[in-house]
């Protein structure tokens, strides 16, 4: 009996500062993880946590609209853009049908101006992208596609894939900058297209598709005056990360090692008397109280004969 109670104290004794690890990680796989993106629940910024997720088994970050997954290729935080591919989008190398793409209304992103979507395998006789916008009239059919694009198109067709895919190259319709329009979607089955390809540059190399960044690029704005919050700027230059607590979606700056919340930065002394007393109080009336249950239950179980 004793040996059993000695045991279940030294199991919580090593326990215990395991499982208070900190909670938001500054990394996803190999993606580093700033403000607003968070690893989890809680984690960076409360608008942000819904749409875009750290995958924990795979490790990869993903975000997720009503029309699929997508990985996160690259997040550039300097220029606050962030790069996801798309697996049902045809590319140079690949030509497949697509489920075409569409941001949820209440998303923080938006296209950025540098994605070009070219919509691929259109029908020439019934897609509106061919017809007037008013439909019906078929006296004014002036097409939605850009002009301009039909280059794009061609340097597509000189993809095997693409040519594969049995269709003249009048079935491309290249349209920038993209406009999702007031439902968010690009609906391929509206359009009456059976793909498309969308990419963010060409790489220097216009002429070669191979080369050409495929995927889609998404801007993001901190807030309406967009400004980086000069807490979460302190809490991430101490090592921390940022995140917010329920109810009120209050700042929080959790921090590596001890797992510490707090309302500023991570250098402890700083932190330590900075921090409002009840951040800290709490953990350690927990702690206070396992103990006493933990020692209670040892006290009971080494006097049972
Ligand atoms: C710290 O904050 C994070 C994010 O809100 C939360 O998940 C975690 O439980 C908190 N940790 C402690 C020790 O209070
Ligand atoms: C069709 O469009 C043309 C050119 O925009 C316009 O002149 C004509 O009045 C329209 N016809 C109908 C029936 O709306």
């Amino acid at each position: 009996m004793k040996i059993v109670s000695f045991f279940a104290v030294s199991a919580f004794l090593f326990l215990f500062p395991s499982t208070s690890a900190q909670t938001c990680r500054t990394t996803c796989g190999n993606q580093p993880l700033r403000y607003p993106f968070g690893s989890g629940p809680g984690c960076g910024d409360p608008r942000f946590q819904g749409h875009v997720k750290c995958d924990e088994a795979l490790q990869k970050l993903t975000l997720t609209t009503h029309t699929g997954c997508y990985p996160v290729t690259s997040i550039d935080y300097a220029a606050q853009v962030m790069y996801i591919s798309d697996p049902t989008m045809s590319t140079c190398a690949c030509s497949q049908d697509s489920r075409g793409f569409g941001l949820d209304w209440d998303a923080p992103f938006s296209i950025h101006e540098n994605t070009i979507f070219a919509l691929l395998d259109c029908s020439t006789s019934t897609s509106p992208i061919y017809s007037s916008t008013t439909p019906g009239n078929s006296s004014s059919s002036s097409p939605l596609c850009d002009a301009k694009g039909t280059s794009i198109c061609s340097f597509l067709y000189s993809c095997h894939a693409i040519s594969m895919m049995n269709q003249q190259v009048s079935t491309c319709c290249v349209y920038a900058p993209v406009d999702l329009g007031p439902a968010y979607e690009m609906d391929l089955g509206k359009l009456k297209c059976g793909s498309y390809s969308g990419f963010y540059s060409f790489d220097g190399q216009e002429v070669d598709p191979d080369q050409w960044k495929y995927g889609i690029a998404l801007k993001y704005r901190f807030n309406v005056y967009n400004e980086y919050p000069s807490s979460c700027a302190e809490c991430e230059r101490s090592g921390g990360a940022c995140g917010y607590a329920r109810p009120l979606d209050t700042f929080v700056c959790n921090c590596p090692g001890s797992g510490l919340n707090t309302t500023s930065g991570c250098s402890f002394g700083a932190s330590w008397s900075e921090a409002p007393g009840h951040v800290l109080a709490p953990r350690t009336g927990t702690w206070a109280l396992l103990l006493s249950v933990v020692s209670i239950l040892s006290l009971v179980m080494i006097r049972a004969p």
